[in-house]
């Protein structure tokens, strides 16, 4: 594929801009659901010059990229799509763990995988977009998404985002191989107030840059060729109308030039929901004055924007520019060259993909707790499986696949190869000679089948018991927040019942985010967090189970205690009088960065050199098996300007030893680990003492410390 400079592609996009009347300009930023319209319409908008089509699969995309390469200028359709894990829309394609569940590994080159795997997979269905990565922060485990996000830690969140981001661009998105990114959703959409999904962030913009930014800045560095509009609003400034993020801070601050797409119907719900715009002409001003580039299936924008333009309410140049960015990166993506093009479909679900997608569960499984009755000995004979998540592969999955989603073509059973934990415990214990009985005993809600005494039945000749709770898709996703988040249904209760049988139980925990476990942590023998683990989830558990795996996950997000606790993260301001509420401690249940093995890893010798900023620390495998752990490297600002987080991630290596082994590990920090944000809203370096933590995870009786002391 030809390669075009910068000033070529400038060129050309300009001749083609040039040629472009009003109407065709207007088209071009509009994005059609084609789940919602009729075929006939779909034709209609491609005639009209549709920028771009979403929630199609590549057999229905064919007839509308026809017909838009027959209009006057030929101007190709993007098709856009949610492979959110995967391309998971799809039922061929192959699907991985969730965003949350792949942060569990820590591991950006698996991730980067994750994204390399679904860009062939979707450039195979000849699509071209994917809208992922999700940047938003996972902070308040009350919202409907966090599954989706890398977690609650800026840093991780921006490390993940940059990988998956280059393994769904590559260096060459027009290789036909490779996808076009989409950074989400610009800005804070998880800070909404009470975890309500699209409601006002009360945050400011100090805030925005030094918590929510970053992540968006390691895309925009990638290179991610869009962005999406966040639904919400910032202290009551909806981001649709938001000048200032969009054009100050995204475009101009930090230099993205690709194209910014608006979420679902944005520009409609600055009248309906937001009610900052009479009706849908104010609203498409206020959209395309802001600097939204593209509006998402807000097709009466068509009509408002040149009945703006016409009117003298528009200046037209504000539709040159938007058509300008669009233009530039299908150029870029070499869209003009292979509009029509699609890879072999064989590669869809292909053996090289899915044995890519189990090398992510297993990185992802977490062992957050291990009496010793993990990894099951030969002692152990009988195995029972219960609860409702051991052998349910929808709840395995989580969202955004094709049997959990509306579009584009649900299908309502599951496609394989898949394998649940139930699956994956039968397939080992086989092998092993050993018992399996299983009883699902209850819903994850509520159902009039429940059956604990089924449940306890099957459980009461067993020597071990695997409990698998959690929630289900109804309970998470757009839309969808929770108030209370304990365990719901009977899953407690059957959790109770069994503990009466005096059996160790290892308590599996599938579900798209933290639930307060508390009374279940407290006294199961083993907990196991796998989150939606994708595919082979239900497998990578089991080899951990069986310890033909050494688990080495670490939690990308806090577990609170009590939904009152929330919000919950790691990285809080200080202040605090008292430290704790009256009635809980003041810790999570489990902390950022939290995670175990079968082995155990001890660090010492931490050095912290001011001047070229290295950080090392001597790392040892105290186990009898070789392991992996990641370590982690947090700062704390000792006296600083503003308040300031009390740890910050803001480094990470995940290191295998050998049992016995001993390694140096070195860390290059730059003096932008050490900036702030000021009122201002001024980032500066401010001199003075600052203590380095390094260790297993953010909790500080994991950490060794030393002070480094930064002159100007
Ligand atoms: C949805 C989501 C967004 C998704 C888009 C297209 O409402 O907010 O994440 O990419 O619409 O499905």
């Amino acid at each position: 594929m030809k390669q075009f400079t910068s000033a070529e592609m400038e060129e050309r996009a300009e001749a083609i801009l040039l040629r472009m009347t009003l109407e065709e300009k207007a088209a071009q930023m509009v994005q059609v659901p084609v789940a919602y319209v009729t075929r006939e319409e779909a034709l209609l908008w491609a005639r009209r010059g549709a920028g771009s089509f979403l929630h199609v699969l590549g057999d229905d995309a064919r007839e509308i990229q026809q017909e838009a390469l027959q209009t006057r200028l030929g101007i190709p359709v993007l098709f856009g799509i949610d492979a959110i894990h995967g391309h998971g829309l799809n039922q061929k394609a192959t699907i991985f763990p969730s965003q949350l569940a792949a942060a569990c590994s820590w591991d950006p080159s698996l991730v980067e995988e994750m994204g390399r795997v679904t860009a062939r997979e979707v450039a195979a269905d000849g699509l071209h977009w994917t809208f992922s990565p999700v940047l938003c922060l996972g902070r308040d485990t009350r919202w409907g998404r966090v599954n989706e996000t890398f977690g609650e830690d800026p840093y991780l969140a921006g490390e993940l985002g940059y990988a998956i981001v280059r393994g769904y661009q590559g260096d060459d998105p027009a290789d036909g191989e490779h996808i076009l990114a989409c950074a989400k959703h610009y800005i804070g959409y998880g800070e909404a107030v009470g975890g309500r999904d699209s409601c006002d962030t009360e945050m400011t913009y100090r805030k925005l840059r030094e918590v929510f930014l970053p992540p968006f800045a390691r895309a925009v560095e990638a290179g991610v060729a869009t962005v999406m509009t966040a639904y919400g609003s910032i202290d009551g400034t909806p981001f649709t109308a938001s000048e200032k993020s969009l054009r100050t801070i995204l475009k101009e601050e930090l230099g993205f030039d690709g194209f910014v797409v608006t979420d679902w119907d944005n520009v409609r719900s600055l009248v309906e929901k937001q009610h900052v715009a009479t009706d849908l002409d104010e609203a498409s001003l206020l959209a395309a004055r802001a600097g939204n580039d593209m509006m998402m299936t807000t097709t009466a924008f068509y009509e408002s924007a040149i009945r703006l333009v016409k009117n003298g309410k528009l200046d037209e140049r504000v539709l040159d520019e938007a058509v300008r960015n669009i233009l530039r990166v299908k150029i870029r993506f070499g869209l003009f060259e292979r509009a029509e093009q699609r890879g072999e479909q064989e590669k869809l679900g292909c053996a090289e993909h899915l044995a890519s997608a189990l090398r992510l569960a297993r990185e992802s499984v977490t062992l957050l707790k291990n009496d010793g009755v993990l990894p099951l000995g030969n002692s152990v004979r009988r195995v029972a499986v219960i609860g409702p998540n051991a052998d349910d592969i929808r709840a395995q999955y989580g969202d955004w696949t094709y049997f959990t989603h509306p579009h584009p073509k649900p299908k309502y059973t599951a496609a394989r190869p898949y394998v649940t934990l139930l699956e994956g415990i039968l397939t080992l214990a086989k092998e092993r000679d050993v018992d399996v009985s299983y009883a699902r005993g209850c819903g994850v809600m509520h159902e009039e089948c429940d059956d604990l005494d089924a449940a306890v039945n099957a459980a009461k000749n067993a020597d071990v018991i695997l409990l698998a709770i959690g929630d289900v898709v109804q309970q998470a996703g757009e839309y969808r927040d929770r108030a209370d988040l304990s365990l719901s249904g009977r899953q407690e209760e059957l959790f109770l019942r069994l503990r009466e049988l005096g059996k160790p139980i290892v308590t599996v925990f599938i579900s798209t985010k933290p639930l307060c476990i508390c009374r279940v942590a407290e006294e199961s023998a083993a907990l196991i967090v796998a989150f939606n683990g994708g595919m082979f989830g239900g497998q990578a558990v089991a080899e951990a189970v069986f310890g033909a795996l050494n688990p080495a996950g670490k939690l990308p997000i806090s577990f609170p205690r009590h939904s009152g606790q929330i919000p919950v993260y790691y990285n809080n301001l200080p202040g605090w009088h008292g430290e704790k509420y009256v009635d809980l401690p003041e810790t999570p249940l489990f902390a950022f960065g939290e995670g175990m093995g079968y082995s155990r890893f001890a660090y010492s010798d931490l050095q912290a050199d001011a001047e070229n900023l290295h950080v090392s620390v001597s790392m040892t495998n105290l186990g009898i098996r070789a392991g992996s752990e990641t370590v982690q490297v947090y700062l704390r600002d000792l006296v600083s300007s503003v308040l300031t987080p009390v740890k910050r991630l803001v480094a990470f290596q995940k290191i295998a030893l050998q049992p016995g082994e001993t390694r140096r590990i070195a860390f290059e920090l730059t003096r932008k680990d050490f900036s702030i944000v000021l009122p201002d809203e001024q980032t500066v370096v401010e001199p003075g003492d600052f203590l380095v933590f390094v260790g297993g995870s953010s909790k500080d009786e994991d950490l060794i410390s030393t002070k480094i002391s930064l002159r100007e």
